[in-house]
């Protein structure tokens, strides 16, 4: 054969077997699990459990030795799938503290799965991956120890390779201590994330080993740059090939487009040994990701050794632009973004800290419509997921690290591993989420006691930089004076400040922070119960808090107020509420935690005004048990708050909202105040028909309108709001009549029977003709018939004790939920009903897949 036929040949079989490829991956795009090896699988299922050390009831029960071992006896534990969080399922106690929701989380966990990895896999690498396991995780393998991991919210990976038996079954054992962890919050306890199994050659793609950058983007093209570990675990010397193509990716993670190709790496690699490779592609005509529209791209990597591929990786990322600027804000692809976020905690309400994909789809989906397009993720890693469902729907995430450094807040926080562990813990959070678009800052901590310590917070701030130097460094400051006096935030690149930010002029003075970009970290602590409102100047009443949007604590204010201090310095970045929902824990104002008083660490008269209020708090034992931060209750039903920041946050979203209920038989002829909010600029209220005057928002001023001195009288108010001088939204609030029927609705009308998806139905007390019953608590009794159960149930009253897995409970202000799932693999008609004494039925269909 003629040289020039071969060459003309083999170019027409590379051609040929290019398009194939090419085609396949377009024919039969298939969705990626996960960042990462493409050899992942879920490992959730088929777990024992046991608890030792403290019980649920408050009694010990002794931790036997040797429970790691192969051979130990575990047919009696109790057999679940992960996610768990074994303190959920209480009882709520009176005598536990409500700071971490009077639930028994303290305790000593043992978690055992017996499993077996094909022979045929022998001479691969086996790794398992912990998304979080709570808290000071060690590890063994079929006997014999392989790690821990002390911090409960780190992602970390366990080497099962060196004590695997392939082919026979293995025992992995990890045991978890609660006992030894303090929190201000509800932590949960347990492997309360998602565990994977991993399998790999010996040479693969190092673990989190991908770090993709953008530095060059115009509408034109975006120069990609690509880093990757590689990672030799085999016991020779490789000639290996690295090559990575770009794809679009879509809403159901799968490779779509391919964009764009690398040049092929090659590289030879040690036994032994790990090697950063780097390489380049362009992208024409980028699609940016932005809030409005989140487009992503993956990058599949594969390594080839001697003509096979051996690994392939892939990771998600996206391509925008940043830019935090002391004059001007924040930028996003060259535009202005007022951030409008929220801190939350990381429990999905009656689920505990179990991660659950529908329960925080559902939480984003809620903060979405509301306006909120910044998430803080207060006060430590999330769970993986929350970065993926932020990358796909459009949120800015502010990515935190600690609450605690080297001087704790409380006994056993993070002050007790903080020296052996904050760098390995900053580098498992940064390696982990920088290739994630919707990640916008690190924040290396909140309100530590060490604000003013230059040295440890530079430390900090070096070792992100190191990991990360394209994204900005923050920490949550609540002594922000102390802190910028001592200089420490001079190393920061982005302040952020919690609660003080009125004293910005002062601030933006001092020539050392003239061009530092400022935030507010955390804003706001308004507190409010659902459905509760009080007269004549009382806020809290029967543990319970009012609904007027008020209430506050002493470092805190009311939205409007922040709101009015946001429009006052136009060039700080916007804000991140305390917080989007109630959660576990924290049940300020009738909380007895003395981290409170680091509020006023500053301020000693406050301080002695706030230890009495504890001493108070501590005689009385109050029975709340979660919070009243949330804009949006436990449950997940909106508060008022809810509509005041829809009301601000989506200015051209044409709504009005008026607050209280109109059911006050014992206040007929009295004053009942009306509050409004809504997004046109003055609206006028009607009471049975009568105008009680129009109203208009002095801008930047007034963020809801207020008719003080309505006199009530049962029938139907209504408000009729306008913007610039044309009709722009209505709402009606009417006196109901008794409560007569249980009105259901699902969330989804169709769920998988997977093991994880979730139907969240909404249980209404209604009169007659379908109105919410306001004040209506009767006992509702639920039931399902079909493939499905009920998973837990919830009204978001912060004083509740009845467990979230009751099937019978009080509605709360005229409102239940009900969570429901499918049983695995099954097919078919879930039928959810509601009863309660007197009262018809309700019920609600959902179709399993
Ligand atoms: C802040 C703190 C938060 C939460 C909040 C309540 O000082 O950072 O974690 O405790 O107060 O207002």
């Amino acid at each position: 054969m003629n040289c020039k036929r071969f060459f003309f040949r083999t170019a027409f079989l590379i051609l040929i077997l290019g398009t194939i490829g090419f085609k396949q991956v377009l024919s039969q795009p298939k969705a990626i699990v996960r960042m990462g090896s493409l050899n992942t699988v879920s490992f959730d299922q088929g777990w024992l459990f046991a608890r030792y050390g403290l019980q649920p009831d408050g009694t010990r029960k002794e931790e036997p030795s040797g429970l790691e071992a192969s051979g130990f006896e575990d047919i009696s534990w109790k057999k679940l799938n992960l996610p768990h969080d074994w303190a959920i399922t209480g009882p709520f106690r009176i005598d536990l503290e409500g700071a971490t929701g009077k639930l028994p989380w303290k305790g000593i966990g043992w978690y055992r799965k017996h499993f077996t990895v094909n022979g045929s896999d022998a001479g691969k690498r086996v790794f398992v991956d912990f998304d979080g396991a709570m808290a000071n995780a060690k590890v063994w393998l079929n006997g014999k120890y392989i790690g821990t991991w002390p911090y409960g919210y780190s992602s970390f990976r366990m080497d099962l390779t060196p004590f695997l038996q392939f082919g026979k079954e293995n025992v992995l054992a990890v045991r978890l201590d609660t006992e030894n962890w303090d929190s201000r919050w509800y932590p949960g306890a347990g492997i309360y994330r998602h565990v994977w199994l991993v399998k790999t050659d010996p040479i693969h793609v190092n673990h989190y080993g991908t770090y993709i950058t953008t530095p060059q983007v115009s509408d034109q093209n975006a120069v990609v740059n690509i880093e990757t570990t590689i990672n030799n675990q085999s016991l020779k010397s490789e000639k290996a090939i690295v090559k990575t193509s770009l794809f679009e990716l879509d809403a159901s993670d799968k490779p779509t487009l391919k964009v764009a190709v690398t040049k092929d790496t090659i590289i030879v690699i040690n036994p032994g040994e790990k090697k950063l490779t780097s390489s380049r592609a362009v992208i024409d005509m980028p699609k940016r990701w932005s809030i409005e529209s989140p487009h992503r791209y993956v990058a599949q990597t594969t390594i080839h050794i001697k003509g096979k591929v051996v690994d392939t990786y892939f990771t998600p990322f996206g391509i925008r632009t940043l830019e935090f600027t002391a004059k001007n804000g924040f930028l996003l692809n060259g535009k202005r973004v007022q951030i409008q976020g929220t801190c939350n905690h990381h429990d999905l309400g009656a689920l505990g800290a179990a991660f659950n994909l529908s329960a925080l789809t559902r939480q984003l989906k809620l903060l979405k419509e509301m306006g909120c397009n910044s998430l803080r993720t207060s006060h430590n890693p999330p769970a993986p997921e929350l970065l993926e469902l932020a990358d796909k729907m459009g949120f800015l995430v502010w990515d935190e690290a600690f609450d605690s450094w080297k001087k704790g807040k409380r006994k056993n926080d993070y002050n007790k591993i903080f020296d052996e562990w904050h760098e390995k813990d900053l580098m498992a959070l940064v390696h982990r989420d920088r290739n994630h678009p919707s990640v916008f800052i690190w924040s290396i901590g909140n309100e530590v006691m060490e604000q003013q310590n230059v040295e440890l917070t530079k430390h900090l701030v070096d070792i992100v930089h190191r990991e990360d130097p394209t994204r900005p460094v923050s920490n949550g400051y609540n002594d922000p004076d102390g802190g910028r006096n001592s200089g420490a935030v001079v190393a920061l690149d982005l302040m952020g400040v919690n609660y003080f930010f009125d004293q910005q002029p002062r601030w933006d003075a001092d020539p050392r922070y003239a061009n530092k970009p400022t935030l507010g970290s955390e804003t706001s602590s308004c507190v409010s119960s659902r459905g509760e409102y009080f007269f004549g100047g009382t806020e809290y009443k029967n543990w319970q808090i009012t609904s007027y949007d008020v209430a506050k604590p002493g470092w805190g204010c009311s939205p409007d107020e922040q709101f009015r201090t946001n429009a006052k310095y136009p060039h700080l970045l916007g804000e991140y509420v305390w917080t989007g929902f109630d959660y576990l824990g924290e049940p300020t104002p009738y909380n007895s935690d003395e981290t409170n008083l680091l509020n006023f660490r500053a301020d000693a008269s406050k301080k002695e005004e706030l230890e009495k209020q504890l001493a108070l708090i501590r005689k009385n034992n109050p029975p709340s048990r979660s919070s009243y931060f949330g804009i949006i209750d436990l449950a997940g039903f909106p508060k008022d708050r809810f509509y005041s920041y829809q009301a601000h946050w989506r200015p051209d979203f044409p709504m009005a909202h008026i607050l209280p209920h109109w059911n006050w038989p014992e206040r007929i002829d009295s004053i009942t105040p009306v509050h409004v909010y809504t997004s046109g600029d003055e609206a006028e209220l009607f009471l049975n028909g009568k105008s009680l005057g129009r109203k208009i928002k002095a801008p930047g001023k007034d963020f809801r309108l207020v008719w003080d001195k309505v006199m009530y009288k049962p029938g139907v108010l209504k408000v009729v709001s306008y913007k610039n001088g044309k009709l722009w939204a209505t709402d009606v609030v009417k006196t109901t009549g008794v409560m007569s029927k249980l009105t259901l609705s699902a969330d989804r009308k169709t769920i998988k029977s997977d093991k994880d998806d979730l139907c969240f139905i909404t249980v209404k007390v209604t009169d007659e003709s379908g109105l919410i019953v306001p004040r209506s608590n009767p006992s509702i009794r639920f039931s399902i018939e079909g493939p499905g159960e009920i998973v837990a149930t919830d009204n978001g009253d912060a004083t509740s004790f009845v467990s979230f897995q009751n099937h019978e409970r009080p509605a709360f202000n005229g409102m239940a939920l009900v969570i429901v799932k499918a049983r695995k693999g099954a097919k078919g008609i879930i039928t959810v009903k509601a009863e309660s004494k007197g009262l018809t039925r309700g019920a609600t269909k959902i179709q399993v897949q």
